[in-house]
């Protein structure tokens, strides 16, 4: 098993899968600016790694992680589904060749049109974030004359390691439904009987999880939820346990992020496999973003200026936190790497022309020496870079590529 996939050769940075050997250097032979190249191959081996680690697990990849045509047609390969969080994300995916059939659809916000859409072309299954849009889910099937498949999102007030602002599962957050309202969810849910299929619970606890604890816990906290609504529902029968899986940033280590892929597989069967033997039917579903495409991406860039000050060397960028905001939003680590490697190391700051002080990629990164026009590879930009991009300054978009 591969462990690290960014790695010199010949002093130029080469991204490895378990299937190929794709040199970065030929991707800037005619740079017209910067680019995010996505490795199609990586992401097809991650897909199968999961597949294989959450055996019958259904996959439903969320697409806001990296929307890019060319990274979802991996997934309608490998028989993915998606999982989508607004009209938009839900045409999209259409467009890209997945049917109604297989798109989950969560977010808390979702309009009477995003909803009459999903409900007229029978979406696979609605996650109801809050009581209010389960009343406006009855009154769009009623009208249209459909039943909507739902399935309810739980907030199991449970917090994880990661930053706040990607944690999801706490009662202060605005997601998915409290426990203690799920009396009146059941009660809404029979009065609306006539126009919903209730199918199931899920659960999306956040981004980034390294340690499963909270998981584990979480799912202990959903199963006798999931039997209640079993007793008044029999056709509830689906258990999507969300995404959430995290990376490591900081360093390449494949073999031990399997270690934690297949940690994490058990801790989730250890739980759901007491519940399967109560419900026979039961279907498991989980909507992962980062563990699949996380590493598959990297953004290449060029210095514009070195800029020596008494106090710091400033790489000076043609792309910044408009290409990628993890780092100024979350203080998020993205390794920066010299696409060839030679030159004596030095200290820079690598920072893109955003007049904003927030505008860094990376702070006091070690990197062979460099030089006006030199190329820059920033690591692991394949989920929430491009779909996270903005026009600001009106600095054009990068461009996006694949093999
Ligand atoms: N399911 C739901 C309902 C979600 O909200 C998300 C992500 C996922 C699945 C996929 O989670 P993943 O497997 O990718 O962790 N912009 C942040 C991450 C925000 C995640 C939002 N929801 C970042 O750049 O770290």
């Amino acid at each position: 098993m591969l462990k690290e996939f960014l790695i010199y050769q010949n002093n130029e940075l080469v991204f490895l899968s378990d299937s190929s050997s794709i040199s970065l250097t030929h991707l800037v032979k005619n740079y017209q600016g910067p680019m995010f190249f996505y490795n199609r191959d990586f992401i097809r081996m991650r897909t199968r790694q999961m597949q294989t680690a959450l055996k019958n697990v259904k996959l439903f990849y969320a697409l806001k992680a990296n929307a890019h045509p060319q990274v979802l047609s991996v997934f309608k390969d490998e028989n993915v589904g998606v999982d989508v969080v607004s009209g938009g994300e839900i045409e999209h995916a259409v467009q890209c060749g997945f049917s109604y059939q297989s798109l989950v659809y969560s977010g808390v916000g979702k309009t009477k049109a995003e909803l009459e859409l999903a409900i007229q072309n029978e979406i696979y299954q609605i996650n109801v974030e809050s009581i209010p849009e389960l009343y406006r889910i009855g009154e769009v099937a009623k009208k249209l004359g459909k039943k909507a498949n739902v399935a309810f999102r739980v907030n199991p007030d449970i917090s994880i390691q990661s930053h706040p602002y990607i944690a999801t599962g706490l009662k202060d957050n605005k997601f998915g439904i409290d426990t203690n309202q799920f009396a009146e969810v059941m009660r809404v849910a029979q009065e609306n009987a006539a126009h919903l299929s209730v199918k199931g619970i899920s659960l999306h606890l956040g981004s980034q999880m390294l340690d499963f604890s909270s998981l584990k816990d979480s799912l202990a906290k959903l199963k006798p939820l999931f039997l209640d609504l079993r007793k008044i529902f029999p056709e509830c029968h689906r258990f999507d346990f969300g995404g959430g899986l995290g990376i490591f940033y900081e360093k390449q280590d494949l073999e031990m992020e399997n270690r934690l892929l297949n940690e994490y597989a058990a801790t989730m069967f250890s739980e759901m496999n007491a519940l399967k033997a109560l419900v026979p039917d039961l279907e498991l579903q989980s909507e992962p973003g980062r563990w699949l495409v996380g590493h598959a991406g990297v953004l290449l860039a060029q210095v514009q200026y070195v800029k020596v000050t008494p106090y710091k060397e400033f790489l000076i960028l043609d792309s910044g936190m408009n290409h990628l905001i993890r780092p100024s939003l979350y203080e998020a680590y993205h390794g920066v790497h010299k696409l060839s490697a030679n030159g004596v190391e030095k200290t820079y700051d690598v920072v893109g022309p955003i007049c904003e002080s927030a505008d860094f990629l990376g702070k006091n990164r070690v990197l062979p020496e460099m030089k006006q026009d030199d190329f820059v590879v920033i690591r692991d930009c394949g989920a929430y870079a491009a779909s996270m991009a903005s026009d600001y300054n009106l600095q054009r978009r990068a461009f996006e590529v694949s093999n």
